[in-house]
């Protein structure tokens, strides 16, 4: 993960090096860079840009399309909440206020160290389990308030 303020093009330099120069190769230049970046920072899509001569308004436009790719600076640990149906009867609500309470944590959002990102999610198909949490890509089915947040909070 990166600090906004100054952003280390090196990782980008590599990146394309990989490419060698291919403008047809978008999609996969931009998930190297927000692999090695965590987001797709917008001065790194500048630099890309200006390397590869592939339009700045491409690269925004792909960028955008895809719900993969993210634009704003994300947590090291991404959290998905189930709030389907059997999920949101057993509890998905109180598991979200949790999070906001314990780690000021909103859906579509990052705490404030950038430790946790958080998203919500609609059935994952394990029902039976409600309510799913999904911790990166660790399923947590059964969930309850205290749980997760020490499960959370063990995370490095
Ligand atoms: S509603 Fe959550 S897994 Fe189906």
């Amino acid at each position: 993960m990166v600090n906004t303020a100054t952003v280390d093009l090196a990782p980008l330099d590599e990146i394309l090096k990989e490419f060698n120069g291919e403008k047809g190769a978008v999609i996969p230049i931009l998930q190297r860079v927000q692999d090695a970046y965590g987001y797709l920072p917008k001065e790194v899509l500048s630099a890309i840009s200006k390397r590869t001569g592939i339009p700045l308004s491409r690269l925004y436009g792909v960028a955008t399309f895809y719900a993969q790719f993210h634009l704003t600076r994300r947590g090291c640990h991404l959290i998905k909440i189930c709030d389907g149906t059997a999920c949101h009867v057993r509890g998905a609500t109180k598991l979200v206020k949790s999070l906001e309470e314990a780690l000021q944590l909103s859906p579509g959002g990052s705490d404030p160290d950038y430790k946790y990102s958080l998203e919500i999610v609609y059935c994952l198909g394990s029902c039976g389990l409600a309510p799913i949490v999904v911790v990166d890509d660790q399923v947590y089915g059964q969930t309850n308030p205290e749980s997760l947040i020490e499960r959370l909070e063990k995370l490095e």
